[in-house]
């Protein structure tokens, strides 16, 4: 089998996820060309792969290359980042797979999938957790329970390392640059939502101080109320104050006869009257997305990604709507 050519747009920290899960471990791929403004990042990825097409940004990569030289791109760059990589690569019928948060403006986003569906071209998102085995067992579990019942679910640490993820105005604030992977989570496992109210707090964490940038000036904390059909409601909180305990990461469900607590990308509790099992992560997720991508590249299917471009801009979308409830302290109805 030939080897599918591939071309890496940011060669940052997720970057290297896809390296270590996927590049790196894969027979049938070999990355050939990679651009980063950074040049030890660049380098070094160039180096791990032996890829002599070397470029400073998107711009450059595209300058030279096209579908006749590449089969698919990885993106992985700051939220901020996307401007005109995405629509770049569609107009030279590239595949790819971009990581979310794909951009922070939704009319964009919108453009682009338009694009995306004239071409019938294969996207991806990096919404890994949709891959996870832990994850298929909470949806066979919530499926097999149609009246629904409460969800809580969290996302709470510390601040990541990137620059940009401690303004909201280059992150997008934590529920659509971090949590919206258990928002994504949630859309998967009960569809469209019907109605988001959603409230925030700064003040915990002092810009400047203790390691936290100067220019610190996202949410603290957040919390999410989503209405779902079939009676669910979720209340998604994310929290970035946290300085030295651990806090519950993942979803708690309590349907009528069962509990499922999701440990996040680490195991499943089940709880019944009965019993209680607990089950351990088995895969790595992201290998599992890298993988589905590449096949459907090959395959020239479009459908056959769990989170394909158009799907993830409706997750995104519901993160910019919680986002406008914390603005504007109003519930937004969505359906
Ligand atoms: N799916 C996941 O689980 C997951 C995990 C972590 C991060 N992410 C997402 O991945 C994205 C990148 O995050 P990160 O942690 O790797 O950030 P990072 O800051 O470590 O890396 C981003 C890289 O992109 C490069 N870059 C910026 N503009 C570029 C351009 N025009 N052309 C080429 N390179 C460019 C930067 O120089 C930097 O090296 C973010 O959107 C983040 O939310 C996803």
């Amino acid at each position: 089998m030939e080897k599918l050519r591939i071309g890496l747009i940011g060669c940052g920290g997720r970057m290297g996820g896809h390296m270590s899960s996927s590049f790196d471990r894969m027979e049938d791929v070999q990355v050939v060309a990679v651009a980063d403004p950074i040049e030890e990042r660049r380098n070094s990825a160039a180096a791990r792969y032996g890829a002599r097409r070397i470029y400073r940004d998107h711009n450059e990569l595209f300058a030279s290359e096209s579908r006749e030289t590449l089969d698919a791109l990885f993106i992985a760059i700051e939220p901020t980042a996307h401007i005109g990589v995405e629509e770049t690569a569609v107009d030279k019928g590239i595949p790819f797979l971009v990581e979310k948060p794909m951009t922070l403006d939704v009319d964009q986003g919108r453009k682009l999938a338009k694009s995306i569906a004239e071409k019938n071209l294969v996207t991806a998102v990096g919404f890994q957790d949709r891959y996870l085995d832990l994850m298929e067992m909470v949806k066979a579990e919530v499926d097999s329970a149609p009246k629904g019942g409460l969800v809580y679910g969290a996302w709470i640490g510390g601040i990541p390392g990137p620059w940009w993820w401690q303004k909201k105005s280059t992150c997008g604030g934590q529920l659509v640059e971090q949590n919206i992977h258990l928002l994504d989570g949630l859309r998967w496992l009960y569809g469209e939502a019907i109605s988001v109210y959603a409230t925030a707090t700064r003040g915990m964490v002092a810009a400047g101080e203790n390691g936290v940038s100067p220019e610190y000036d996202t949410d603290d904390h957040s919390t999410a109320v989503i209405r779902f059909d079939n009676n669910v409601t979720a209340t998604l909180v994310s929290g970035c104050y946290v300085k030295s305990c651990r806090p519950f990461c993942g979803l708690a469900i309590s349907l009528q006869d069962r509990v499922l607590e999701y440990h996040l990308r680490n195991n499943l509790v089940i709880r019944t009257a009965a019993e209680t099992r607990d089950i351990p992560r088995k895969v790595d997720q992201t290998t599992l997305l890298d993988r589905a991508f590449i096949d459907a590249v090959r395959a020239g299917d479009p459908t056959a990604v769990r989170s394909p471009y158009a799907d993830a801009l409706k997750s995104l979308e519901l993160g910019f709507a919680a986002n406008r409830s914390m603005e504007t302290g109003q519930a937004i109805i969505l359906r």
